[in-house]
């Protein structure tokens, strides 16, 4: 890749007043940690205290910032998009809605809305392009969501055309690393791999088993790479056209166990649960805008990342 590669830059972020929507989130948490070591002022409104559902809350949230990272979303895995589309659609909607028009009311300078790949069409050609965005529908299980998600990209358009709010819209991949939801109710694929591989692993289980038939490909992303991607994506994007964050790095959800097992040292089976549905078949970005445009390239090799989020589920076991 021939675009000049940023880092933060501490000089933006001096002294800057920043909220952080779901900061104390999977990926809000290295987002508030890197943001705080900038020099930024943070603050990271609840949703007991502040529930951004509601435009009142949302509006006495936001009061006071400069810039605003807007990380809050429900948000889960395939099993728990399957049994929850009515609040998945309504509750980012209404947070997407509220935070863009509380950004308007107190004159924001900056907002960066997090998407997700969730809202690309369920057949695009790989690797997915942002000009292929509006191509079509989403998978279905998902689509509650990647719609929610995918109006952030109408709404900062909008309020830019209309009220000059600058805000951008990075279309996320799917991420893992330590300290991800590693509750098999609502976790994504690689916590639940590690989940399961761990325990399998503790207890001497003959068989491992996974949902689906293990064929799809999906691209996955350590959540420190995104969050520095927000950071840099504040400070040098001002267009409200979307870009892509990811690695650009196809994986099979077949060699993903496999990497999953050998990182947990787990030496039995894995069989396939082929009556679970698979989800959307093939995923991974085309990266290239956003290296060229904000200066972001992936660091952490998916190995390296699987290692520290196997030890970060061990460790979490160790506590209870
Ligand atoms: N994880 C992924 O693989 C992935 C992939 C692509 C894009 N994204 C996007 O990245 C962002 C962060 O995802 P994540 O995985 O970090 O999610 P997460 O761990 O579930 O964190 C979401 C945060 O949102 C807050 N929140 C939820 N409902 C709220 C409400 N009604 N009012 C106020 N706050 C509320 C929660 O705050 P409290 O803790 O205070 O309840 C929670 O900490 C989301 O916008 C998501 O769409 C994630």
């Amino acid at each position: 890749m021939s675009a000049d590669l940023l880092a933060p830059d501490p000089t933006y972020w001096g002294g800057k007043s920043v909220v952080v929507t779901g900061g104390a989130g999977f990926l809000g948490k290295p987002t508030v940690r890197m943001l705080t070591e900038l020099g930024a002022e943070v603050r990271v409104p609840r949703s007991a205290e502040h529930d951004l559902t509601d435009p009142r809350a949302c509006l006495d949230a936001l009061a006071g910032a400069e810039v605003v990272v807007h990380l809050a979303a429900n948000v889960g895995g395939i099993g728990f998009n399957r049994r929850n589309p009515g609040p998945l659609v309504r509750d980012n909607m209404a947070m997407g809605l509220n935070v863009f028009e509380a950004c308007r009311q107190h004159g924001v300078a900056k907002l960066v809305a997090a998407c997700s790949v969730c809202a690309y069409p369920k057949h695009t050609p790989t690797p997915f392009s942002e000009d292929r965005l509006w191509d079509g529908f989403p998978e279905e299980s998902n689509a509650p969501y990647g719609l929610a998600k995918k109006m952030l990209i109408v709404l900062s358009d909008a309020y830019r055309r209309q009220y000059d709010l600058d805000s951008c819209v990075p279309v996320i991949a799917n991420l893992y690393g330590p300290e991800d939801n590693f509750d098999l109710e609502d976790s994504h694929v690689i916590a639940a791999m590690v989940h399961r591989y761990v325990i399998a692993t503790e207890n001497g289980d003959p068989e491992v088993v996974l949902w689906g038939t293990g064929e799809p490909s999906r691209e996955f992303l350590y959540v420190d790479d995104a969050a520095r991607a927000m950071i840099l994506a504040a400070e040098h994007r001002d267009s409200s056209q979307p870009f892509n964050i990811g690695t650009g790095v196809e994986t099979k959800i077949r060699d993903l166990a496999a990497l999953v097992a050998r990182a947990t040292g787990y030496r039995g089976a894995t069989a396939w649960d082929t009556s679970l549905p698979d989800g959307q078949p093939v995923r991974y970005l085309d990266v290239t805008r956003a290296a060229e445009e904000i200066g972001f390239q992936a660091e952490v090799p998916l190995e390296q990342g699987l290692a520290l989020t196997v030890e970060s589920f061990r460790s979490s076991l160790s506590r209870t």
